[in-house]
């Protein structure tokens, strides 16, 4: 089953490759979908077929494009992006997501919002029709860590601090340093509510629910590969 949802990722990403222009510039989401896109994206480069420049969410996304030798930009003020690709944990049919799995959810946010255009590719196990069943992520200031976590019990979200991957005994740290929370909630019928809530925690500095800031998504179920619109 994980083989098929992988060939899944890889068939989202090749169609996404065919929404990339000559001369655009792009944002690269993180995580495994994504680095198929980067994978075929870095192909397309070499083969001298597209000229693109890019600017990725993660250190992860960032090493393996530079080692494709796809050219990387720096932020800096006025830099936009024609097309952000990047994956998903959850989608529901409306296009609202959530996001942060990998834990680069602030660089995805402020990536997407600095884009165009938001194009989302996913597995089929991604499409559900409510959000919430995967834990949605926060990043956390430590110092905040304490009061956040009461503040995310009382909303209902069953608040864990991720732990590192490789060491379980210490908490896993974004790129930026902060910590990882994620909220079991469930189910989350109101995600415009609960980001407005969460917003409002001191100490929260992004939150996983992306909410009107995709344009489209390609989703494969099987051999074949939907264009989901919200
Ligand atoms: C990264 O922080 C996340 O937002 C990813 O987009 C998400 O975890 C999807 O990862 P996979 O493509 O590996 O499922």
């Amino acid at each position: 089953a994980s083989n098929q949802l992988d060939q899944e990722k890889r068939l989202a990403a090749a169609a996404a490759l065919r929404w990339v222009r000559d001369g655009m510039v792009l944002g690269l989401g993180t995580g495994s979908t994504a680095a198929h896109f980067i994978a075929l994206l870095g192909e397309a480069v070499r083969d001298g077929q597209l000229r693109v420049q890019a600017t990725a969410t993660s250190q992860a996304s960032e090493a393996q494009a530079r080692e494709l030798g796809i050219p990387l930009l720096e932020p800096q003020r006025g830099l936009r992006f024609d097309l952000t690709i990047d994956g998903a944990d959850e989608l529901d049919p409306r296009l609202r997501l959530i996001k942060g799995g990998g834990g680069a959810l602030l660089r995805e946010k402020v990536l997407a919002t600095a884009s165009q255009y938001l194009l989302i590719i996913a597995d089929s196990s991604k499409l559900v029709p409510q959000l919430g069943q995967f834990p949605l992520p926060l990043e956390v200031v430590p110092f905040a860590l304490p009061w956040v976590l009461d503040a995310v019990a009382e909303l209902g979200g069953s608040p864990v601090l991720r732990s590192d991957r490789h060491n379980l005994k210490e908490p896993a740290r974004s790129d930026q340093g902060n910590f990882l929370v994620d909220c079991h909630f469930t189910h989350i019928p109101d995600p415009e509510q609960v980001a407005a809530q969460l917003q409002t925690i001191p100490g929260v500095v992004e939150h996983g629910l992306f909410l009107g800031l995709a344009q489209a998504a390609l989703v494969t179920q099987g051999d074949q590969v939907m264009v989901v619109k919200p």
